[in-house]
């Protein structure tokens, strides 16, 4: 699979790390909605869903945490472990993400707002869909 990831240079100094993004300069899209995960618990996993129209990028800010991505026909795992670090997912693309460590904090960047109708839950009706497309 073609994962697609970025690096956003740190502005570092003898103070410490700053990383700007800008909109139409660092980004494939425009930023509706920004959110970020955590006091994630190890164990835990989350995601477990594709979407129907929405580009998303996400960097681990702080810790790290593992991406599991399927296309309906292929994986891929992805370790986000660095503030530098961004996954870019687009649509029709089933996501996990688990492995967080204490404190991780997960920031994704979305092209739309919320909008549960966009999501696909249901892993089976993922591939179906995916199919569905192929065949047209
Ligand atoms: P959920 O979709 O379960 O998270 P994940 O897929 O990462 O496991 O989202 C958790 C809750 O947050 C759920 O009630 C929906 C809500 N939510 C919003 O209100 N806005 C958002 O942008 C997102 C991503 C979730």
């Amino acid at each position: 699979m073609d994962v697609k990831t970025y690096h956003f240079p740190p502005h570092g100094d003898d103070r410490g790390q700053l990383i700007a993004i800008e909109e139409h300069k660092d980004l494939p899209f425009d930023i509706k909605r920004v959110y970020y995960i955590y006091d994630t618990l190890t164990n835990v996993r989350r995601g477990f869903h594709a979407h129907r129209n929405l580009q998303q990028i996400l960097i681990c800010v702080s810790g790290s945490c593992k991406i599991h991505l399927d296309d309906g026909h292929d994986t891929a795992e992805v370790v986000l472990d660095a503030p530098t670090k961004g996954l870019y997912i687009s649509n029709d693309m089933w996501r996990e993400m688990y492995d967080f460590t204490p404190g991780a904090v997960l920031l994704v960047l979305a092209s739309e707002y919320y909008d549960e109708k966009d999501y696909i839950r249901d892993y089976d009706a993922f591939l179906n869909m995916v199919k569905e497309k192929e065949n047209k």
